[in-house]
């Protein structure tokens, strides 16, 4: 059988790196070799999983230094004899081990506009073309495993940025709200109140890492910079601010 050699992160802030030697099977992804580390020599290492099946967005971790879903991360990836370090998410607090606190990203949610359809067509059914349907479609894969937070830079490694930034997942929501044919949102709602869009200087790195392949930078980001620049400088909508108070108030 192969055997891995793990350098895992044990304890809390002032923790240290232990090192472990494991036996696994073919075929087998990190998850499954912390799971034989469990039941043999730490048996009281945290590790937050769910599906195991890269859905669930919970067993996030950096593994050589790269975020990713330990259990959509196969062993095959890595040399036989390459030491593997396994450490936890570094953006958010640590709990324990390779469990972090991530309610951060629940209070962000919490401030996300929600979707507004305006009433409906005379018949009764609200109507979208097939394009905006395949545009939303990708927003919605999103499974809230917070890679893209863990490596944007403007909160990994300034958390005083936290209070200011919704970060890359929420840039996501906002983009499937602010799109949406049938939103009602003043666009300013969604593209300028105080998401903290202007911090993000498209570095990509938040694409690089999603595991559901979403193109945060170039179909949320961007898009959403865009709209915020229109909002902030079509001489238009100034005029229409300044004779009625506000913008031409549509979201698309
Ligand atoms: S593109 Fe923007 S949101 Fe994404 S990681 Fe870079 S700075 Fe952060
Ligand atoms: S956008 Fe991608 S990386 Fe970010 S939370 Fe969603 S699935 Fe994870
Ligand atoms: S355990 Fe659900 S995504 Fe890995």
């Amino acid at each position: 059988m192969p055997q891995a050699h793990l350098r895992v992160w044990r304890g809390g802030d002032d923790g240290e790196y232990r090192e472990y030697d494991v036996e696994y099977s073919e075929g087998m992804v990190v998850l499954d070799v912390l799971h034989l580390l469990q039941a043999t020599a730490a048996p009281d290492m945290a590790v937050r999983w769910n599906c195991k099946a890269g859905k669930c967005g919970s067993c996030s971790a950096e593994v050589n230094g790269k975020p990713r879903l330990m259990c959509m991360t196969r062993m095959q990836l890595f040399d036989p004899y390459e030491t593997i370090a396994i450490a936890p998410l570094k953006t958010f607090p640590l709990i324990r081990d390779l469990v972090t606190d991530v309610s951060h990203n629940y209070a962000v949610a919490n401030g996300m506009p929600e979707f507004a359809p305006g009433p409906p067509a005379p018949d009764g059914d609200y109507r979208m073309q097939q394009i905006d349907i395949d545009r939303m479609q990708e927003f919605h894969k999103c499974i809230e495993c917070f890679l893209c937070q863990d490596v944007c830079h403007v909160i990994r490694d300034h958390s005083d940025n936290l209070p200011n930034f919704a970060g890359p997942r929420f840039f996501v929501q906002l983009a499937q709200v602010s799109m949406h044919p049938l939103d009602e949102h003043a666009k300013g709602d969604t593209v300028s109140a105080g998401f903290g869009l202007d911090y993000c200087n498209i570095t990509k790195c938040c694409t690089d890492v999603c595991p559901e392949g979403i193109h945060i930078t170039d179909n949320a980001i961007i898009p959403l910079k865009e709209r915020a620049i229109d909002e902030r400088f079509d001489p238009i909508r100034a005029l229409g601010r300044r004779l009625f108070g506000r913008g031409d108030g549509r979201s698309h």
